[in-house]
């Protein structure tokens, strides 16, 4: 029986085939294939059956002279649902490829509730570390980088004391468009749910990519994306989670030591979280190093 199911199917598999390794489904498309998943959970068959058709009347064809080859057709792209297509051999040619799929992202893009410019990472891709913010705020898009404004320049003093440069480890966001707002100048606003969702297949994409040995979730939207947890930053810093495999520390997001910036015991608790990703990455820790912010 050819159920509704079968040609979304149909269509991720011949994507599949086509190299297509990540995909987005929109809430229509979400909510579609939910009501399918029920639809089909009596043993693949819908609860009803549908009575059988009358068989047709009999009839006789004659035969073609030569038969007619056509290729057969790809399955049309059930509404609702974008792919992501990596190309490329090197990781740097992969990478670009998710670049540019960023670039268009249809999901983002069809909101109309980010702006126009895509931020995509920075650093090195063979790096162990990799960080994940929020989105780029007005600085970032200006620089078409991320972490570049007052809370980049906290990152790099966190890095700087963990022995890195920002050159030296991976550094993304979970959205990779600066959030708009009705007359927009530097303010910027933290990212909605549906523009996590949009943007999540290319956060995916470039930790499958990177293979990180550790990464860490700056604030909580970074963390709400990834761990798909509705907890909050408090909650989920000081152990450690898993994002396929790959273990992920959340700590405080950078703007907010800056909104601290008197409060040691904050910086402490950051301080704490990278003492640990140190640890797990068996990176040398002085004895001065694990002092900081007492
Ligand atoms: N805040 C973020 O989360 N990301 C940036 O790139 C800049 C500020």
């Amino acid at each position: 029986m050819n159920r509704p199911v079968d040609a979304v199917l149909d269509y991720l598999r011949a994507q599949q085939g086509r190299g297509s390794t990540h995909v987005h489904l929109d809430p229509e498309a979400r909510a579609g294939l939910r009501a399918l998943q029920e639809l089909t959970r009596n043993g693949g068959r819908p609860q009803a059956p549908a009575p059988e058709p009358a068989a047709p009347p009999e009839r006789t064809f004659e035969a073609p002279s030569a038969p007619v080859r056509t290729a057969p057709a790809p399955p049309p792209r059930p509404a609702g649902i974008t792919t992501l297509t990596i190309t490329g051999s090197t990781l740097e040619e992969k990478l670009a490829s998710v670049r540019h799929a960023a670039e268009n992202w249809a999901p983002a893009r069809s909101l109309g509730t980010l702006r126009e410019t895509m931020v995509f990472a920075t650093g090195d891709p063979t790096s162990r570390l990799m960080l994940v913010g929020e989105a780029p705020g007005h600085d970032e898009e200006r620089k078409r980088e991320p972490f570049v404004g007052p809370a980049g320049q906290k990152l790099d003093l966190i890095l700087k004391a963990m022995g890195f440069t920002r050159q030296q480890v991976y550094i993304s966001n979970i959205v990779k468009f600066r959030p708009a707002t009705a007359r927009q100048a530097t303010n910027n606003r933290p990212p909605t749910p549906d523009e996590i969702t949009a943007c999540l297949p290319l956060i995916e994409a470039e930790i499958d990519l990177i293979k990180p040995a550790c990464i860490v979730a700056l604030g909580g939207t970074a963390a709400t994306g990834l761990l798909a947890s509705a907890q909050s930053v408090t909650a989920l810093r000081g152990s450690w989670h898993d994002f396929r495999g790959i273990p992920v520390r959340v700590t405080y997001h950078p703007s907010y030591l800056l909104r601290s910036e008197h409060d040691v015991a904050t910086k402490r608790k950051v301080w704490e979280d990278m003492l640990a990703v140190m640890e797990r990455l068996e990176l040398p820790i002085s004895e001065k190093q694990r002092r900081f912010f007492q």
